[in-house]
């Protein structure tokens, strides 16, 4: 099929290559020029593993990125992957899909056959019914008959993307019609997953509902991790007796500094805008979020404990993205950790494998160190921020610090003599 997937992010870039690799015709149209230029000559302007290796297979051959909308004209299919950032009122910010919908649909204009129109962010319920789709209908000047209109959320997780988008744990095809949902179906051959066809505000609700249910584990098992760090018990050795119980299961009981990312701040915070919008009081949703926005001060706090003033003492902070295996630090714990050791008068040396220049761009005053021995050179304290599994390997390289003190916001470090933030 011929694939156009606009906005050539995190998801679009995977969606595309990914798509490209089923063996599709794939056009990825990004406003930005460099990453445009960065994807047609294979190399990823994000770290995602194993992406380079598929992009330089398919990147001028079955896959092409272009700044233009023109490509469309001639799609089957069009995949919208813009961001739909947290307004400052935490709800969703649909400019972007408003534009990219309006460009498509004056691209749409030309085209003589049926095509139809996917939106792949993630966006409030009854997004691609009321904003969407009269948009796309009114630039274009066609008929429901010609374009049609499906929701299809995204459920891959950053650092394990590409793996994440060839084995999803399920499809879902959100349509008002069914020649759209069957024409979204036909895309996914040769992915064995199972197809849930539900209804457009469906589709758009199941991907908050997953991504809110997700923080809330995560919020929860921090919140018993604070009562066990009290009562001198490794909240680990609880919540693993825990998942075995199949209503709960055991994977996101990780307590820890927190959740950050670009999906689970910004979309619990937009459940909650739709819940007041609604007449609704989110009471646990907002728990979520203010659990999640405690952690990292909690970090800082028994670094204080341990250290007395920070002030003028030297910090290494090990991990800057909001995850391991990636270069994204959007909403990421360590961004309030620094500001508050920077705000107390701490110096701070900072070490992550990929995410040293996007936090270059938020805090250029701070050491950036080449390798985590050189961040703890010296330093009076260490706060871990990130589970990046070479961190599992560091033992020695803490002697290097004037006082081995160590506060762990990730339960990934081997080594002894640590304090883990609520464990
Ligand atoms: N990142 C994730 O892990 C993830 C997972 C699931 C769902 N999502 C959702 O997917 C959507 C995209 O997220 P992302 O992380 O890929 O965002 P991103 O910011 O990495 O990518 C969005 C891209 O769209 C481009 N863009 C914006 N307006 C455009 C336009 N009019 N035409 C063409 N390109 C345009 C931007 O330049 C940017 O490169 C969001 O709604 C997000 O919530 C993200």
């Amino acid at each position: 099929m011929k694939i156009s997937i606009v906005g050539g992010g995190y998801v679009g870039l995977v969606t595309g290559t990914c798509f490209a690799q089923l063996g599709h015709d794939v056009i990825i149209i990004e406003i930005n020029a460099e990453k445009v230029r960065a994807i047609n000559n294979g190399k990823p302007p994000i770290y995602e593993i194993g992406l380079e290796t598929l992009l330089n297979q398919h990147a001028g051959k079955n896959l092409h990125a272009s700044t233009g909308f023109d490509t469309i004209a001639s799609a089957d299919i069009v995949f919208i992957c813009v961001g739909t950032p947290p307004k400052p009122d935490g709800s969703a910010d649909l400019s972007y899909l408003e534009s990219a919908s309006s460009s498509i649909g004056t691209a749409l204009k030309n085209n003589s056959s049926y095509c139809c129109v996917v939106v792949k962010s993630t966006v409030p319920p009854g997004t691609t019914e009321k904003i969407v789709r009269p948009c796309v209908l009114k630039t274009s000047g066609k008929t429901e008959n010609e374009i049609g209109f499906a929701m299809n959320p995204e459920f891959l997780r950053e650092g394990r993307a590409v793996e994440d988008f060839m084995h999803p744990d399920r499809i879902i095809i959100g349509s008002n019609d069914s020649r759209a949902g069957k024409q979204v179906a036909l895309v996914y051959q040769g992915i064995s997953a199972p197809v849930i066809d539900t209804g457009l505000s469906a589709a758009e609700m199941i991907k908050y509902t997953s991504n809110a249910f997700l923080a809330t584990k995560i919020s929860f098992s921090n919140e018993i991790g604070n009562i066990c760090k009290h009562l001198g018990i490794d909240v680990y050795e609880v919540m693993k007796g825990v998942g075995y119980d199949p209503r709960i299961g055991s994977l996101f009981l990780n307590a820890g500094a927190g959740f950050g990312g670009s999906c689970f701040p910004k979309d619990v915070s937009a459940l909650i805008s739709l819940a007041k919008k609604a007449g609704e009081n989110p009471v646990l949703l907002q728990s979520v979020l203010s659990v999640n926005e405690q952690q990292p001060h909690r970090m800082v706090a028994l670094l204080e404990e341990k250290i007395g003033s920070i002030s003028g003492k030297r910090i290494a902070v090990l991990g800057l993205a909001f995850k391991d295996n990636t270069d994204d630090i959007r909403d990421s714990c360590a961004i309030p950790v620094i500001r508050e050791l920077l705000q107390n008068g701490a110096q701070i040396s900072a070490y992550d494998p990929m995410a040293i220049s996007n936090m270059q761009q938020i805090f250029p005053e701070i050491e950036y160190c080449p390798c985590a021995a050189d961040a703890l050179a010296g330093a009076d304290g260490c706060l871990v921020m990130t589970e990046w599994p070479e961190f599992s390997r560091l033992d020695k390289e803490f002697d290097l610090m004037a006082h081995r003190i160590i506060i762990e916001g990730r339960r990934i470090l081997a080594c002894k003599g640590t304090d883990g933030i609520c464990w």
